[in-house]
């Protein structure tokens, strides 16, 4: 039996890889590593705590901590680590760019240590389409060997850490892959991200902040596509590739949002155009050829169906979007809406 370590994995993406891991897989323990920072949430994993007694384990600590996490690989024997542990909101990253340096350079590089010192059979890093920086609404979609050439301080310290992640590779031989993809949407993200913060505010009646003109293009992955191509990657990734990952499913903020309203019965008139981001990149689109024909990988949910089914889960579980909305978040929220 394998035993994977999981970083961030009280976070959104990675709790819905632990839950799929856990539902596919039962030739693998998963030791679970998070922070729980504002984004890290043990209630995403409640019931998986209970379910699967032997197979999943769950450890408090920082990625940052060397000597915790070193000994934890040992005490644990672990053959994988998977690296989702980061801070991961551009807007946060604008308002105070040191907060990602720490866990997303930083962290990165001591989990490298770890891996280096351990022997560990594969080191996976999660990253983003981000790194690739911005394209024009004609440009041809970002491949593999797109430079990389990030805009803001998150999407910054995200391609630091795949540049250390090569390094490790290159000189140490460590045996890596690091996958790169588009925006994810679905159960479990924390509303401040586009998609769960306008459902948040469609359901309460509340305004919605359309940063601009709402002519930003991203393209959008449902969660689950996202951690079939991980779980492709940490099995049968070629050793120092980069994968991309994305979901054919280009939209414009705005399109976006209305489709939002539709399906919720709300009015268009609840959206609000707001400043907008200071560097906001126009547009990200994902060539995922590479990890299509060499590993058999192709997103299957489509935008709409993802859609309605987010939609229904964050219905169903409206507690969790209570709850998780702290007075430190509102805080957060006025700070970053108020002046507007
Ligand atoms: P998230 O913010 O929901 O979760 C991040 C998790 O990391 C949280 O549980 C948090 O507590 C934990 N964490 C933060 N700092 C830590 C530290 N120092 N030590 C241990 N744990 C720490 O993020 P997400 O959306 O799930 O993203 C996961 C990964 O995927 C990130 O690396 C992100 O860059 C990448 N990614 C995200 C998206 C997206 O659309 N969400 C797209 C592409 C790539
Ligand atoms: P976000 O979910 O923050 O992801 P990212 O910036 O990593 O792509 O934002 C997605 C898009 O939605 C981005 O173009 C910014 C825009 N946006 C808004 O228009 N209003 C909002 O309140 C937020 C959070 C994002």
């Amino acid at each position: 039996m394998k035993v994977c370590l999981v970083t961030g994995g009280m976070g959104f993406i990675g709790c819905n890889f632990i839950r799929f891991l856990l539902e596919t897989n039962e030739e693998i323990r998963i030791i679970n590593v998070d922070k729980l920072t504002y984004a890290g949430n043990p209630e995403n994993l409640k019931d998986i705590d209970k379910t699967y007694d032997f197979s999943y384990k769950f450890y408090k600590a920082d990625i940052c901590d060397f000597d915790f996490i070193d000994k934890l690989v040992r005490k644990e024997t672990v053959n994988f680590i998977i690296n989702f542990a980061a801070e991961s909101h551009v807007d946060r990253s604008i308002d105070n760019p040191s907060i990602c340096c720490d866990t997303n350079i930083f962290g990165a590089q001591t989990l490298l240590n770890v891996a280096r010192k351990n022997k560990i059979e594969k080191f996976l890093q999660i990253s983003t389409d981000e790194v690739y920086g911005s394209l024009g609404f004609e440009d041809p979609a970002f491949t593999e060997i797109t430079s990389l050439s990030p805009n803001s301080p998150y999407s910054a310290s995200k391609a630091s850490a795949d540049l250390l992640v090569r390094a490790y590779y290159k000189t140490f031989d460590l045996p890596i892959n690091i996958t790169r993809s588009s925006n994810n949407y679905g159960p479990y993200q924390f509303p401040e991200k586009l998609i769960p913060l306008m459902i948040h505010n469609a359901l309460n009646d509340k305004p919605l902040p359309v940063y601009g003109e709402g002519i930003n293009i991203r393209d959008w992955i449902h969660v689950k596509d996202n951690c079939e191509a991980i779980l492709q990657v940490l099995n049968y990734g070629k050793i120092g590739e980069i994968y991309n990952i994305g979901g054919d499913s280009e939209l414009q903020n705005i399109d976006l949002v209305k489709k939002i309203l539709k399906i919720l019965d709300k009015p268009d008139s609840l959206i609000t155009f707001v400043k907008d981001r200071p560097g906001h990149d126009l547009r990200y689109a994902i060539n995922h050829e590479k990890i299509t024909n060499t590993l058999n990988w192709e997103p299957k949910i489509s935008f709409d169906k993802g859609l309605e089914l987010t939609i229904k889960w964050y219905l169903d579980n409206q507690n969790w979007l209570d709850n998780v909305i702290s007075k430190e978040y509102l805080k957060y929220y006025e700070k970053l809406y108020g002046n507007r």
